[in-house]
């Protein structure tokens, strides 16, 4: 049994100043607002570049992990969805959040903050 992703890989884009809107329609933007022990996180897809939202392409789900542990996942449909969710967590000061989101099209691709 091979041990690839059966989505196929992961696509990271580390330097979004200088990624053309390829790479900035899919990576997920997280907003997130420590208040006390809660964090309110805003993610969205697309770095001021909108993805497609059409039944032929669009964002089927967007996963939260806290470290590698996942404590989120937001499952869509196009048009009548957007792909821009929140969610409050609770995690420790200095936590690493990973946002993982699928195109169905695309693949995979995530980005991560520290909260
Ligand atoms: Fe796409």
């Amino acid at each position: 049994m091979s041990d690839a992703p059966i989505l196929g890989p992961m696509n990271h884009v580390t330097d979004l100043e200088s990624a053309g809107d390829f790479e900035r329609k899919h990576t997920p933007y997280i907003n997130a607002e420590r208040d006390g022990d809660k964090v309110r996180v805003t993610l969205k897809v697309g770095h001021y570049v909108s993805h497609p939202n059409q039944p032929d392409h669009y964002i089927p789900w967007i996963m939260l992990y806290a470290g590698d542990a996942p404590i989120a996942r937001f499952d869509l449909v196009p048009v009548a969805s957007d792909p821009d969710v929140c969610v409050t967590v609770a995690v420790d000061a200095g936590t690493t959040l990973r946002a993982v989101e699928y195109c169905n099209l695309h693949g995979l691709w995530a980005a991560e903050v520290e909260v």
